[in-house]
């Protein structure tokens, strides 16, 4: 090999290994093989040679295209490689990552209370329960010692329901959520702890009355569950649930035919302001009461043995405090600037270590 071919072999294998960037190497390409190329240009120039130097010169020039050509090829998948590498070091794509989504639609203030007392008493150990809107009479009324003819029933402004096919009951969509009460005595293990938050209805339509409403129930059965456990319980929880830690709660002597003894719950207001705690007023937020020994036995349960307590509250009530909501009726007109103001965002669920 000639001088020139041999300098311009060094030459560009030593530019090769110094290109440090497909940019770098590019330009050594189009500098040897490009149109104009050193190489391309000694091929060129060939024709012009002495006949028996061409000959020569010719091959040898074939054979050094070939070897840089190889060794081109050779750095551009070698730089390749490299800047892929690094591609894949700065642009790395964390697929465990948790999707991001768009926000659409908003959670109702029912919804969200529901979920707000199903955090705050699942901490507390409750089971979260479910059940149907259609009651017999014996679960609604019977079973939890209101008694036929009692005036219980017409305080409640029942709807009735023709009993089912093959069955003698009369039905009712339920006028609270304490028939619950009966199913979870006859189904759960005892002991046990459950809420169950769900539909009722009464025949009653005002501004603070709607045909169908919402209502949570607790039942806590234990072998030695008493009204220190109930007091306790419900003053966590309506602190929790109002976001006011030294939130004033007064129980106050009631009567209910399913509890003895039975109580109404007040928690401390400002008539005047609204404000959750604040104030010198009382206002009625749920009922409750230690089980009836009749109820633990209309359920086989031995009252000797068993006992416990039970609280019911209105959700919407509770929701409307909390949120300063007025009204009850624009909760079921699904009316989406009601919506929008006093909806929850979806991907925001409730966090008790947030507050709720
Ligand atoms: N069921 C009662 C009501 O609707 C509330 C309640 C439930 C009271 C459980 C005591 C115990 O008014």
């Amino acid at each position: 090999m000639t001088d020139d071919l041999e300098r311009l072999k060094t030459d560009t294998l030593a530019a090769l290994s110094e290109a440090s960037d497909l940019r770098a190497w590019d330009a050594i390409r189009v500098g040897v093989l490009g149109k104009s190329g050193s190489l391309t240009t000694m091929l060129k120039e060939l024709g012009r040679a002495a006949p028996e130097e061409r000959k020569a010169r010719g091959a040898a020039l074939n054979v050094l295209k070939g070897e840089l050509s190889a060794a081109i090829d050779g750095r551009q998948a070698t730089l390749e490689a490299a800047a892929l590498e690094a591609r894949l070091q700065t642009e790395r794509l964390d697929v465990s990552l948790p999707p991001q989504p768009r926000a659409q639609g908003l959670i109702h203030p029912i919804s969200r209370t529901m979920e707000e007392m199903a955090a705050i008493f699942g901490a507390m150990g409750f089971a979260i329960g479910e059940g149907p809107d259609i009651e017999d009479d014996w679960r609604n009324f019977g079973a939890l010692n209101i008694p036929a003819h009692h005036s219980a029933r017409e305080d409640m402004d029942t709807f009735y329901v023709p009993p089912g096919e093959g069955e003698t009951r009369r039905r009712v969509l339920r006028t609270h959520t304490s028939p619950m009460q009966v199913r979870s005595m006859l189904t759960r293990e005892l002991p046990f702890r459950v809420i169950v938050p769900g539909r009722t209805y009464r025949a009653d339509h005002d501004a603070t009355h709607s045909p169908m409403f919402h209502q949570c129930e607790g039942l806590v059965l234990g072998r030695d569950i008493t009204l220190a456990h109930l007091k306790g319980c419900l003053i966590d929880f309506l602190r929790a649930f109002f976001g006011v830690a030294d939130l004033p709660v007064r129980f106050r002597s009631s009567y209910f035919p399913f509890t003895e003894p039975s109580m109404e719950v007040d928690i401390g207001w400002s008539r005047k302001t609204g404000e959750i705690g604040g104030g010198t007023d009382w206002l009625e937020i749920l009922g409750s009461g230690m089980v009836q020994p009749k109820v633990l036995a209309n359920c086989g349960i031995d009252p000797r043995e068993w006992q416990g307590f039970a609280f019911g509250m209105g959700i919407e009530r509770v929701t409307m405090l909390k949120y300063g909501i007025p009204d009850l009726r624009p909760f079921y007109e699904s009316d989406l600037r009601w919506l929008r103001h006093y909806g929850f965002n979806p991907l925001a669920p409730v966090m008790l270590h947030e507050g709720v």
